[in-house]
């Protein structure tokens, strides 16, 4: 019953149809992606955030080679108000005896995230604020050293200001180190105060300063996503009207950002912002996806959902238009020209040039109460007539069958939202027996964003389960216009969250098999979907296939996934419509046993293995039980 290929199988699909979503959940930023090894680098962690913190959480007060003094946290006269907490040191005396060959002093010492790789040879910037409260100068020494007090590296650099001014410092180790602990010391006798206490290793994800961690964002960058979506998820949004995410905080120098508490149960120090964000987005191609508060905090229930929720559920309707420019200012900042007021501040931190911006998604997950639809509605309008090049992304509540999915699509519908976001996280069944979900999806009318997704696990059926579906995204890509899997990151021994993408600490890094589908699919998209190229069993549900065409490249790619974990399953592809098949084809097969999953300590369990091929115009594939396939074939 399968006909051979025709023009008329084909049909443009969205270009920008799988990409990322990074939300800063399980210590995705701060101590992850964001390349920054000082845990807790402001003071500003307290209890608040997490029962038990304090503006010294991560710190220890140091006093080496019998000297001593005091240290305190104070707040009368900050580098910035936004940054309130900062630490005075005051050394009464600096002893003779030597820890580090005739070393002595006050100072502190600083854990990061359970402890610092250090490599040896590579260089790490150091740098802090400071200001001297008394004496002409104080000598500072910064360390690196093991956990039993052995020397890494250190430099030194002198405190003569009676302004806060920043101090920078270069450190080299000679021997690499998985858990080392920075110290900074004052090595001779004055009082002074610190602030914004920071180590970089200068090798960075494209070098940038104040960059992100460059193996993993090596990892992103490989799956050559067409979008990354940002700062989350319920991040967004907060827990409470004081907990929203607000973009204008987290551009400008990092010591001015406003800090706060993640919803998820830790800090944001917003060193990773929305200028950061932006730049990752064009240093790897991918188009930038803001996902801003729609004007209602966390499920809309009042702030009580997480602990220290704040209990306000909406931004007051008299504060709403103060707060659509925000919205607004966000596109002048992103696109508008160097001269203009926004545009500056983007210049100012070095970009000129606009970053291109196309989409914006307004709200998440939010429930659909006239509270909402009142706020969504001002920011959809106001976005709408000043910029009616940027394509709004709307929001749909948390499940597909939930009361907020209707009610969220019914608005769509009525003011017309050119797309809107879907999310399910859910077994890996229900993403086989669902394939045909979007089949039946008006065309011409609003598109979907499958903003999160997974089937709960990691283990190669999951990722299996995903592919299989996947290919159904292809198969509708000219309504599902976008997706992404959820959530990206995880670092071990702090998820908040179970099934995720990719999995590190500070050392090393676990791919998924969900990882690998990801990146299989969006590395190997195409912009035109073909129909009936895989010839098949169609009412085996276990077996899924796409053929899709890159017009850049002109290259054919099948993809073949078979979810049935016993059996080979015999497939044809009749590749008869396409001019100019080249033989030798790129092959790359995700292949293993149902339960095998990889690990941070047994990382390559399962990874696609990919060969060369011979191809024809009809060739016959044997699908290996729970498989993905990629023929990647060239026609130019
Ligand atoms: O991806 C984790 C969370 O799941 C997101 O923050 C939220 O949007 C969803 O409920």
């Amino acid at each position: 019953n399968i006909k051979a290929q025709t023009a008329k199988n084909s049909k443009k699909i969205s270009p920008d149809l799988f990409g990322l979503f990074f939300e800063d959940i399980n210590y995705a930023a701060d101590g992850g992606l964001y390349a920054e090894l000082v845990q807790n680098r402001s003071f500003e962690y307290g209890p608040t955030e997490r029962s038990g913190w304090n503006p010294l959480s991560y710190w220890e007060y140091a006093c080496l080679g019998f000297s001593y003094g005091q240290l305190s946290v104070e707040t009368n006269e900050p580098v910035h108000r936004n940054n309130p907490h900062y630490v005075v040191l005051n050394v009464e005396h600096v002893g003779h005896e030597a820890k580090y060959a005739g070393l002595s002093g006050v100072g502190m010492k600083n854990s990061g995230y359970d402890g610092m790789v250090i490599k040896a040879g590579e260089k790490y910037s150091f740098s802090m604020f400071a200001k001297l409260l008394s004496g002409k100068s104080i000598k500072m020494k910064v360390i690196l050293e093991s956990k039993s007090g052995a020397l890494l590296a250190s430099d030194s650099f002198t405190v003569d200001s009676k302004e806060w001014q920043k101090q920078t410092a270069s450190l080299q180790p000679s021997a690499s180190y998985d858990t080392a602990n920075l110290i900074v010391l004052a090595t001779t006798e004055g009082k002074l105060a610190v602030d914004e206490v920071s180590l970089f290793p200068e090798h960075t994800f494209k070098n940038r300063p104040n960059g992100l961690r460059a193996d993993l964002a090596q990892v992103l960058a490989d799956m050559k996503p067409k979008f990354i979506r940002f700062p989350g998820g319920c991040l967004a949004h907060g827990d409470g009207l004081n907990n929203m995410y607000r973009w204008e905080n987290t551009i400008g120098p990092v010591e001015q950002r406003v800090q706060q508490r993640n919803i998820w149960g830790y800090h944001q120090t917003a060193g990773l912002g929305y200028f950061e964000y932006f730049q990752f987005c064009e240093d790897i191609g991918a188009k930038p996806l803001p996902v801003l508060p729609a004007g209602v905090s966390c499920q809309n229930t009042g702030g009580t959902w997480r602990i220290g929720g704040t209990g306000q559920k909406a931004i007051p309707m008299e504060e709403m238009q103060a707060y659509v420019q925000e919205v607004l200012n966000l596109v002048e900042w992103a696109n508008g020209p160097a001269t203009s007021v926004w545009g500056a501040k983007r210049a100012a931190a070095g970009h000129p040039e606009p970053f291109h911006l196309e989409y914006i998604g307004i709200g998440n997950e939010d429930k659909i109460t006239p509270e909402f639809a009142e706020r969504f509605k001002m920011i959809f309008d106001a976005l709408k007539s000043k910029h009616p090049e940027i394509i709004i992304v709307g929001t749909v509540g948390p499940s597909p069958d939930g009361e907020d999915f209707d009610k969220g699509w019914a608005i769509a519908n009525e003011i017309k939202i050119p797309v809107v976001d879907e999310h399910y996280y859910t077994d890996p069944k229900w993403f086989i027996t669902h394939q045909h979900r979007y089949d039946s999806y008006k065309r011409n009318a609003t598109q979907v964003y499958l903003g999160e997704y997974a089937s709960w696990g990691n283990k190669l059926r999951n990722a299996i389960a995903e592919a299989a579906y996947m290919t159904a995204l292809e198969r509708n890509g000219d309504v599902v216009r976008m997706a992404s899997y959820a959530p990206m990151l995880a670092k071990k021994g702090f998820t908040q969250w179970g099934t995720d993408m990719i999995f590190f600490d500070n050392a090393s890094i676990c791919l998924t098999p969900n990882y690998y589908v990801q990146k299989l699919f969006s590395a190997n998209a195409g912009d035109t979907y073909v129909g009936n190229v895989v010839v098949k069993d169609d009412r085996d549900s276990a077996l899924a296939a796409s053929c899709v065409q890159d017009s850049k490249t002109g290259d054919v790619i099948v993809k073949v996934v078979n979810y049935d974990s016993s059996k080979t399953k015999k497939i044809v592809v009749d590749l008869s419509a396409f001019k100019n098949i080249q033989s030798n084809a790129q092959q790359i097969v995700l292949v293993g046993n149902a339960n095998a999953e990889n690990s941070l300590e047994k990382q390559e369990a399962i990874s696609p293995v990919e060969s060369t091929v011979t191809v024809g115009k009809k060739f016959n594939y044997d699908a290996p039980p729970m498989s993905l396939t990629v023929v990647r074939i060239k026609t130019r």
